[in-house]
């Protein structure tokens, strides 16, 4: 028989291995922790989505929209989409449900997002953000609200060397006078523009800005700034943005070429930049877009939020051997036991223990005692629960510390009935 070509994940795609699951629990744990603590609340919407939503709402012009989405005809013929992104699938969801009908949302979301594009470190196919949305407010102390749960975010899971950088794209009339502006310069050099940016000049010349061509960006040191296009409305509340994060302590610079590679926002745009990463280096992104509700057929509602990717930011949690990533899954607590009745007594033990919230494994199938105990060192538990025939017998069990501690512990045998308060003491003081 020919042997079966192994079927392996799709390209892009990873698996999350037990190594690495506690500290994605972890970090989502905090993120969690953060938003609802600042009042948001979680939302959950389905991965697939109608096509349609994502090309009215990104634009048909981004790199997304144009080459990156999975999209599929159903058994009815029906055009769906995997989710790129989560802002359009929240606003849908806000419509469809009448979330913004007279009132302010904080909302957060997490979960898997699908692009197409080509895989590289801190790039993939199938990736994690965690999200916030805002709906209802216009003014910038939500920017800054918004902006200080990233801060505090990576602030709970010590990650370091992060730059805020923020810009503002102002209002749709601003854009329209700053293009022209920005193609009139850009035009005069069109034979030093690479292959890209040329295109682009003529579809969608602000990402021009973004180009990683380094000639592209020599002559956009010149180019005109869009802040130098903005109304007097966006300035003011460009400027109280700034005076709020100043008096929250978060530093930032001003980066008047900052655009982003989705269509729908105006005014507050920004990106937090771990620039040691290499060419992925934006942990977050995010920014206004008070255009999109009524776009899609709702009420005109202001929104703003960020996207934050989870491998960028574990990857860069890891490389910075920040204590967070040093997580392990070590139990508090392992079980050994010899003999049936043992046994029974051990799974009896393994509830006691975990309903007063300690973690613990308890050995499984047959093994000498000898055996069980080169389990016990190797899980890493802090103590070992130690149920022989003997103590089975007593309905007793030996308490034995595994790791070396402060103040030297001996070995003891306490009554089964007691040994949850034992154990919660003990690993106290250890
Ligand atoms: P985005 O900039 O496209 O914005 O994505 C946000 C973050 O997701 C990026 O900064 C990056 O960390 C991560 N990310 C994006 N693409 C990939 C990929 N292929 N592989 C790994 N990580 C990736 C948005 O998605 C907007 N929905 C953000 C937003 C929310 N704006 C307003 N509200």
């Amino acid at each position: 028989m020919s042997k079966q070509a192994q079927i392996k994940a799709v390209r892009g795609m990873n698996d999350i291995l037990p190594s690495q699951s506690s500290l994605w629990l972890e970090v989502e744990r905090v993120c969690a922790n953060v938003f609802s603590r600042n009042g948001y609340q979680q939302i959950r919407t389905p991965i697939i989505e109608s096509t349609h939503l994502f090309a009215r709402s990104i634009g048909s012009d981004t790199d997304i929209v144009s080459k990156e989405m999975y999209t599929f005809d159903d058994r009815n013929g029906d055009s769906l989409t995997l989710r790129p992104e989560g802002t359009a699938c929240v606003v849908r969801a806000g419509i469809e449900n009448g979330l913004f009908y007279n009132q302010q949302q904080r909302l957060w979301y997490t979960g898997p997002m699908f692009r197409h594009e080509r895989p590289q470190k801190g790039r993939y196919r199938q990736f994690h953000q965690v999200g916030v949305e805002c709906y209802g407010w216009t003014t910038p102390d939500i920017e800054a609200e918004v902006l200080s749960m990233v801060s505090q975010v990576f602030k709970a899971l010590g990650l370091t060397r992060t730059e805020l950088q923020i810009n503002s794209l102002g209002d749709a009339d601003t854009r329209e006078r700053y293009r022209a502006a920005l193609v009139e310069y850009l035009s005069g050099y069109k034979d030093k523009l690479d292959e890209d940016s040329q295109r682009r000049l003529s579809t969608n010349p602000l990402r021009i800005l973004d180009s990683k061509n380094q000639d592209v960006q020599a002559l956009l040191e010149e180019a005109p700034s869009i802040l130098d296009f903005l109304s007097e409305r966006s300035v003011e509340s460009f400027s109280r943005l700034q005076r709020y994060l100043q008096a929250l302590d978060i530093a930032f610079t001003v980066n008047p070429r900052l655009v982003r590679g989705l269509d729908y926002y105006n005014d507050t745009v920004f990106e937090f930049i771990n620039a040691e990463f290499g060419a992925q280096s934006t942990v977050c992104g995010g920014g206004r877009y008070d255009r999109m509700v009524e776009q899609l057929g709702g009420k005109p509602t202001p929104g703003f939020g960020f996207g934050m990717g989870l491998e960028r930011l574990i990857q860069i949690l890891q490389e910075q051997d920040a204590p967070i990533s040093r997580q392990t899954s070590a139990p508090d607590v392992y079980l050994v036991s010899v003999g049936d009745l043992a046994r029974e007594q051990a799974l009896q033990l393994q509830v006691a223990l975990v309903q007063a919230g300690h973690s613990v494994q308890c050995f499984m199938g047959d093994g000498s005692m000898k055996n069980q105990f080169k389990r016990a060192d190797k899980s890493a538990a802090a103590l070992a629960l130690i149920v022989g025939e003997q103590e089975a017998e007593a309905q007793t069990v030996s308490i034995k510390p595994l790791r070396r501690t402060k103040t030297p512990l001996e070995q003891q045998t306490v009554a089964q009935k007691d040994v949850a308060n034992i154990v919660t003491n003990l690993l106290e003081s250890l």
